[in-house]
């Protein structure tokens, strides 16, 4: 299929364009209108729907259901994000949708629809890599051009990558089993604390006490900037069945140690990417972004920031309703890529796994990777 080339060069031309994204890959129904104008960008609208009432009984994310709960609103969830931007379909210069990794039947729906809408209006189609979204959240909130340090930290993925430019990654350092949020989904799981598990273990820790109960650091002083977060997980349930039954007082103490045990390991992992980074690449400014669903923590960021300014680092992170899915940054990458002429043709298929750095070598040790972002 061959892709109109007026919008392709609005872009290019520096004029400005609106583009709309969508966002299906996990549990967040979202879409958003963007317009960037030259290299800065504006959120027009952001509508994002979660569906955890809907998975809250099975204790995760179901994916069938969450892919049949896309379907039943995604199209009001666009009108809605339209209405909102007050734009009409032919003010539009492109459709963007994520278009992996993540829950396959999740992801088939908003790149149909996606298609659907950029076939029916004569527009570009722009499949977005779910990482890549994340990470370039900081250009639409800061202004922030590659190249930086990310810290992607999501419910599925634990990455530590130079954001070289838009399309080129260079991943340092990614976890050897559960990602991050994973880990807080698995410990407040645990801890009966419910759905989603990140804010449940972070509003326990905020009345607790660390230290009370002890819990590994781990990875600390490892030359590659690799995470493990497994063992933290087992170990929180040995100190639970051991203290058992347990007071809301020691469910406090414990989410309280977790947090700590985390931010501890994160923080030694983040100086050691962030020397590697100084020796790529000498001369470029010290940033340090953090993006995905766990950057929404609070004690994650105040260790960051200290551990940012230590090294002479700027930390950026995304307001609160950036960190965890939402489509302003589907829509803001499908803008940056729409700039460079890179556009995707119809038959794009969705994938479940897509590495923002395919030339990673494995980390040593990584049994599993979690299909979504
Ligand atoms: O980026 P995201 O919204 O979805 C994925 O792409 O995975 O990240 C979701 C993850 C979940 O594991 C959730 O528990 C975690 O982010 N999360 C948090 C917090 N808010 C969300 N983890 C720790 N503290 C939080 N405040
Ligand atoms: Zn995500």
């Amino acid at each position: 299929m061959t892709r109109p080339t007026n919008n392709i060069g609005a872009a290019a031309a520096g004029r400005s364009t609106v583009v709309l994204g969508i966002e299906t890959s996990c549990d967040e129904t979202a879409a958003s209108v963007v317009v960037r104008q030259g290299e800065t960008g504006r959120i027009l609208s952001n509508v994002v729907r979660a569906q955890w009432e809907k998975h809250r009984r099975y204790g995760g994310v179901v994916p069938e259901i969450a892919a049949r709960a896309h379907l039943e609103c995604l199209d009001e969830i666009i009108a809605q994000a339209m209405r909102d931007a007050g734009a009409s379909f032919d003010e539009l210069d492109a459709v963007a949708a994520t278009g992996g990794p993540g829950l396959i039947g999740g992801l088939l729906v908003g790149v149909a629809t996606a298609k659907a809408i950029a076939f029916a209006r004569g527009l570009p189609f722009i499949a977005v890599n779910h990482l890549e979204a994340h990470a370039l959240t900081v250009g639409l909130t800061d202004g922030l051009p590659p190249p930086y340090l990310l810290l992607l930290v999501s419910g599925g993925h634990t990455q530590l990558l130079i954001v070289h430019d838009v399309g080129h990654y260079e991943r340092l350092g990614t976890t050897i089993d559960d990602a991050l949020g994973e880990a807080f989904d698995k410990t407040a799981k645990l801890l009966d604390l419910g759905l989603p598990g990140g804010p449940a273990v972070e509003r326990a820790a905020a009345s607790g006490t660390p230290g009370r109960f002890t819990l590994p650091r781990p990875m600390l002083g490892r030359p590659e900037p690799h995470f493990s977060f497994a063992g933290l997980k087992t170990a929180v349930r040995h100190q639970a069945k051991a203290a058992a039954p347990l007071s809301p007082r020691d469910v406090a103490d414990l989410c309280a140690e977790f947090q700590t045990a985390v931010a501890d390991s994160v923080a030694d992992r983040v100086r050691r990417a962030m020397v590697i980074a100084s020796e790529r690449l000498p001369n470029a400014p010290k940033h340090l972004v953090v993006a995905g669903g766990v950057a929404a923590n609070k004690q994650l960021q105040s260790t960051l920031a200290a551990v940012a300014s230590g090294a002479g680092y700027a930390l950026h992170a995304p307001p609160l309703e950036l960190c965890g899915d939402n489509a302003a940054m589907v829509a803001w990458a499908g803008a940056e890529r729409l700039a460079r002429g890179w556009t995707d043709p119809l038959d794009f298929t969705a994938r479940a796994r897509w590495p923002l750095d395919p030339e990673a070598t494995p980390a040593l040790g990584a049994g599993k990777q979690g299909a979504k972002a």
